[in-house]
Formats: C-alpha cells, structure tokens, sequence
C-alpha cells in the first residue's frame, strides 16, 4: 500500500479494496485500481478504476436504501478522519459487522459459470432449467445462486441446501429476498438506461440482529452489464465490465494461474473508459463531478 493515510491502522487487504481501522464501530474501505481476473490480481493498474466502484456504490447504496439499510456512514472526503488527500473518492466510511459468510449472485441471464453448468446438466445453480436455452438467453425469472465466501481461492456454487446449512434458514431466506428486490431494482433501472444488468453479487453483514448491505454495490466487478441494443441469445455480448479483461487474458492463452499476463496499455485504456461509461450511463451524472484524487492508488 504506497499511499496509506499515516494515522490508519491497516486491518485488511482485499484483492481489489483495503480497510482500515477507525473506531469500534466504523471503518474505512478504501478502493484500489487493482483488478482482478479469476480471482488472480493483475500486475498493472486501471487508473481511476478504485474512485469509480467507489463512486457507483456509493449512488446505488443512496438509490436502494429504502430496500434494505446499508453499511455506508459517508463517501464525502470531509466527513472522513485524517484522510490522506489521495484517498479522496475512493474511501467511504463504513459500519463494521459481521460478513455472512455467503456472496449473494442473483442472475437474469444465461452467461459464465451458469451457462458452463447448463450445458453440462441442464441446471442452473442446481435448479432445474428448461432445455433448448442459448447462451445469454433471459431467464423467466432471476435466480439465487450464492456461493462460498472463500478466504483464499476461488468461491464454489452453493445448492440452497448447502447455502441453508452454512447460514441457517432465516439469514438464507433474508439475505435471498433482498438480493432478489435489490436485483430487481438494479435491473429496472438499467434498462431504463439501455442496460441490461445480467447479473451481480451482494454481500450482508450482520450488526446485531440488524441484516446491512455491506461491500460494493452493482459496479462492473461485481456484475455483468451489457449494451440492450448489442445483446443476441446464442452469442456473448460486448460489456462494460471485466469480461473485456477477462477475454483478453484468455486469448493471450494464459491459463488463470498466477502470475497473469501484463495488460498491454491500450487494453488498460479501455477498460478505464468502459467503467467510467458504465457509471456515467447508470448515473446520469459526469464521473469528473466525483471527488477528486489521486488517480493511481496500486
Ligand atoms: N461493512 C463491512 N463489514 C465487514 N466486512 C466488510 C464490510 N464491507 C466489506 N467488507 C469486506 O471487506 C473486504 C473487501 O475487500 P475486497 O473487495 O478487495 O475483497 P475480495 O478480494 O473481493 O474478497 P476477499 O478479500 O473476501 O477474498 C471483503 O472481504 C468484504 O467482505
Ligand atoms: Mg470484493
């Protein structure tokens, strides 16, 4: 961490954000540019890439509170403690709770690892899916398909018995709703934008009995979006996340064990402006209205 705020204990470093010690009951999360592809870290930055998610979450924390309560306490770098200037847009002040351990993935589509899964057992996260479905075809209704929080490695798919057994039913069947209203939010009003938001993962934590939204919320990491107009069943449409990345790391014939190939700089360029067009076609707001800071944080 090149940049950290003097004063901040670390706590923890993700893959793509770090937290920091603030009090008992908040913390800071600060959003790198890091990227990862198949849970690998690449060796090159996305510049800007950390105050966009953090950006976009922010906006949909604020859109879906009424849904469910969320962890954010403030993103505005004036309500932040002793924050290094350079982490201006990219920390959000947090409530601290206890993570379930279980990613939420609600999807609308037959994409990734669900069609991989289709075309070997006709189900989708172990439920039962008609036959003849194409690639990237809409599913009659979004699915719940949460996996493993791994600390290390890749998440596995949970059946809903596994996902049942690993939180209890209660914390399933509250976690479940809200991933699906929240979803069916997001959905909605991408669409509105021209987007199709195909899939995405939530994460919960636990505050006494009080059940927050925690993490990011529907950015290009975390989900899929496409272009509605590109989208066609039997074929993978462009987006505006990493699957760019995703693709090219695959062509270059690497084959997702660490170290990954560099990024060539041009791939780098367009995957900056891809998640800065994301955010500024969900949003309506210009990414340059953001709080300013560094635009490098490694
Ligand atoms: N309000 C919160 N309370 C507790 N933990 C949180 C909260 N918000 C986010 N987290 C955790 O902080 C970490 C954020 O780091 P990051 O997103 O880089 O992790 P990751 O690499 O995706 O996942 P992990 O580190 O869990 O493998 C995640 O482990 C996430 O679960
Ligand atoms: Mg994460």
């Amino acid at each position: 961490m090149a940049m950290s705020a003097p004063d901040l204990k670390p706590i923890y470093s993700g893959k793509v954000r770090d937290l920091y010690e603030v009090d008992a009951d908040s913390m800071l999360m600060v959003a790198s540019d890091r990227i990862s592809v198949f849970d690998v870290v690449l060796s090159d930055i996305v510049p800007d890439k950390g105050r966009v998610l953090t950006a976009l979450s922010t906006w949909w924390f604020e859109q879906t509170s009424s849904i469910i309560a969320n962890h954010v306490i403030s993103s505005d770098p004036t309500d932040l403690p002793d924050v290094a200037g350079d982490f201006a847009g990219r920390a959000m002040l947090v409530t601290i709770t206890k993570p379930v351990r279980m990613e939420c993935v609600v999807r609308g589509y037959l994409f990734g690892a669900a069609w991989t899964e289709y075309q070997a057992s006709g189900t989708i996260g172990g439920f039962e899916a008609p036959t003849g479905m194409r690639e990237a075809d809409r599913l009659e209704t979004p699915l719940f398909t949460p996996s493993t929080k791994a600390e290390e490695g890749h998440d596995m798919p949970l059946t809903k018995s596994q996902a049942v057994e690993l939180v209890g039913s209660e914390l399933y069947e509250r976690a479940r709703q809200s991933s699906m209203d929240l979803y069916e939010f997001g959905a909605s009003h991408a669409a509105s934008r021209g987007l199709i938001l195909a899939d995405t993962k939530f994460e919960f934590g636990l505050r006494g009995d009080d059940l927050l939204v925690i993490d990011e919320m529907m950015t290009p990491d975390s989900s899929r979006y496409w272009p509605a107009d590109k989208w066609e069943p039997g074929s993978a449409p462009p987006s505006f996340d990493k699957q760019y990345v995703r693709d090219y790391m695959l062509a270059t014939g690497w084959d997702k064990e660490p170290p990954a190939p560099p990024m060539p700089a041009d791939v780098i360029v367009n995957t900056r402006a891809k998640y800065i067009e994301a955010y500024e076609m969900i949003t309506s707001l210009a990414f340059s209205d953001w709080f300013d800071g560094a635009q490098h944080l490694r």
